[in-house]
């Protein structure tokens, strides 16, 4: 099981100092946890959670090792900032930032070669899923996304339906179920049956919502936002995943 937290653009820092010793704190050992952090605070976050078990990586990177990127980042230095693993091709990215499936090829290409692990994210929006799409269109993400070399060892793939993300709207466990379904069967043809990569779900995760989440089958962990800035709210989640574990 693992659980990962979304921070996106918050909080402030000196929040996110005492968020990130709280969640360090928490102890779930049959678990893995992950903090994707604000690229600044990658460097104060790693030096604070260095010797504990939650594992800390970036929210994208640039597909490219170095150059004329103003304002972006690249693999390397996500590593060398304390990362271990970078979340690519979440909604927010490809709808704001105009991220192709091609483009996050790119990127994986780029952050496995620093040897960064690799969470990515597909799901489908609330027009695509009601012109009975959502499938096809995840489909599609994975297959242009994943590129042909990725092991699947260094690979996790978040499901994240675009009109779950933040509403407080939650799949029905019906349909996580026949996605993951779908995902586990694109990943089982190109890898094996028996080396899948784990499938998280994400979009509105909460205290109240994650042990139920976590009896779905094929539901491998979550990936949190809005819940993952309150402590209590992600320790709950932590320990409805340890007890499914
Ligand atoms: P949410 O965000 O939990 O706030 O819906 C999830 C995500 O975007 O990763």
């Amino acid at each position: 099981m693992i659980v990962a937290a979304n921070w996106k653009m918050n909080p402030a820092l000196d929040q996110a100092s005492v968020l990130a010793t709280a969640l360090a704190n928490q102890s779930f050992p049959q678990i893995k946890r992950i903090l994707f952090a604000p690229h600044p605070y990658l460097v104060p976050m790693s030096v604070r959670l260095t010797g504990t078990a939650l594992e800390i990586g970036g929210q994208d990177c640039h597909f490219a090792d170095h150059g004329a990127f103003t304002g972006d980042v690249s693999a390397a230095m996500l590593r060398d900032c304390g990362a271990s693993l970078v979340l690519l091709g979440h909604s927010e990215r490809r709808a704001a930032h105009g991220e192709t499936s091609d483009i996050i090829a790119q990127k994986i290409t780029a952050a496995l070669a620093q040897n960064l692990d690799v969470m990515l994210c597909v799901g489908e929006t609330k027009a695509e899923r009601d012109d009975k799409k959502a499938e096809q269109v995840v489909i599609d993400q994975l297959q242009a996304s994943i590129p042909k070399h990725a092991p699947p060892a260094r690979l996790m793939v978040a499901y994240e339906p675009v009109w779950a993300i933040g509403t407080g709207a939650v799949a029905s466990p019906d349909d996580i179920a026949a996605m993951h379904d779908v995902i586990a069967s694109v990943l089982a043809e190109r890898y094996g049956a028996n080396h899948v990569p784990p499938i998280l779900y994400g979009g509105s995760v909460n205290a109240d919502n994650a042990a139920s989440l976590f009896s779905i089958p094929l539901v491998s962990g979550v990936l949190v936002g809005g819940a993952s800035l309150d402590a209590d709210a992600f320790a709950t989640i932590c320990a409805a995943a340890q007890d499914a574990a």
